[in-house]
């Protein structure tokens, strides 16, 4: 089954969401909102296939593909801090490299057989990208905005 018609078999159930997109979400920069709002799709999507009991192949695939789109999107702000110099980039990136790496062991004990997805990481990786949105990239707003990004 290609993850596409996982995706629609999964939404064909839909519950409530574990995320839900917020209007004081935005960043101010209408690339960076979409960014975020897919990622909040992916963390409903693997949160939606845990609570299913989807095979172990299924939500590793999800697995991949929030940790990927998390490193697109991580990439995608850290060129924009480069570009114009952003003077917190240093301290912004090292906290996008600590989640990555968290989720790198989420990963590898998932792949050794591990049962990690409750309902407790799905409530820590949920915390994190929320406080990291209001408290982290909203601190770049105001700087990208004053050079013309929005
Ligand atoms: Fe939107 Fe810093 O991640």
């Amino acid at each position: 089954m290609s993850m596409k018609s996982k995706r629609h078999s999964l939404r064909k159930g839909r519950m409530m969401a574990l995320v839900n997109w917020e209007n004081n979400y935005s960043v101010n920069i209408n690339k960076i909102d979409e960014q975020h709002k897919s990622w909040i799709n992916l963390i409903n999507y693997l949160h939606e296939a845990m609570k299913a009991g989807k095979a172990k192949e299924v939500l590793g695939d999800i697995l991949d593909e929030v940790m990927n789109y998390t490193v697109y999107h991580f990439t995608s702000e850290e060129k924009l801090f480069e570009q114009y110099n952003f003077p917190n980039k240093v301290e912004h990136k090292k906290i996008h490299d600590e989640f990555v790496q968290r989720f790198k062991k989420i990963k590898q004990e998932f792949e050794n057989g591990k049962n990690i997805l409750s309902i407790e990481l799905m409530t820590e990786l949920k915390n994190w990208l929320t406080n990291h949105i209001l408290n982290t990239d909203k601190e770049y707003s105001s700087f990208l905005n004053n050079k013309g990004v929005n």
